[in-house]
């Protein structure tokens, strides 16, 4: 089965409290979301990205892969569940139900090579699927009313949740649709075959593998990306 990635990056960025999008916002002289393309575009197994854009976005024709062969636009929708969904209509025709699609969000720009190969060697022949992940370091709390803790969360088996995000692509369509039409907008592909029964592998990745939400979040990945290189 083939390779795909998609990328939804139709986010308005709400917590940044930037008028540009984060995935426009400048991290060494070029936009986030165009690092982040880097790593798919130049994997020569992947063989398009589908990249889903907001209505109003005034950003995108500036990228420098607006016009690469091997890159497709989306339109985004009202949540990132429906921006995903778009973005598999647009593969739909070139893609079979059975490849593979990455989801990786637009705004996480630091993603290393390594963790990506380990992820697709992993999950290959997974019948499921599964994603980057880290596991929780700190002490974890469930707050109660007037933020006082009501108990600890044992964290043994706590993960947090990265992207790329790896599933078959017409198991992860139907798992999409199915979580939409029960009014569930789930925040992550993980979430929608989670529902469906199934059980997603988690694959150790890396702290730097961030995503940017905040404007401290920039100086921050600039040093990741010199860290590996890029
Ligand atoms: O908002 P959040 O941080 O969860 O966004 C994760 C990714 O999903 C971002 O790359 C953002 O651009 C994208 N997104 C989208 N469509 C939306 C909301 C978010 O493509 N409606």
């Amino acid at each position: 089965p083939a390779l795909w990635a998609v990328l939804p990056a139709a986010g308005v960025g709400r917590r940044m409290g930037s008028a540009v999008p984060k995935q426009y916002l400048d991290l060494a002289g070029r936009a986030v979301i165009e690092h982040t393309l880097d790593l798919f575009v130049a994997d020569p197994r992947i063989r398009g990205v589908a990249v889903a854009l907001g209505r109003e976005d005034a950003y995108w024709g500036d990228t420098g892969y607006a016009d690469h062969p091997k890159v497709m636009r989306a339109p985004g929708g009202a949540e990132r569940c429906h921006s995903v969904l778009n973005a598999l209509g647009v593969l739909e025709g070139r893609a079979g139900d059975d490849d593979w699609v990455l989801v990786h969000d637009a705004a996480r720009p630091c993603l290393r090579v390594a963790d990506l190969d380990r992820l697709i060697e992993a999950l290959m022949d997974d019948p499921v699927g599964g994603l980057l992940g880290i596991q929780v370091r700190d002490t974890m709390k469930r707050a109660g009313e007037g933020e006082r803790i009501e108990t600890t969360v044992d964290r043994s088996s706590l993960w947090h949740a990265y992207t790329p995000q790896m599933f078959r692509l017409g198991l992860l369509r139907h798992a999409l649709h199915d979580a939409l039409e029960a009014g569930d907008l789930v925040t992550d592909d993980a979430s929608a075959m989670e529902r469906l029964g199934r059980a997603p592998r988690l694959i150790e990745g890396h702290a730097d593998n961030i995503k940017i939400t905040r404007a401290e979040d920039l100086p921050l990945a600039r040093f990741y990306l010199q860290q590996q290189g890029r």
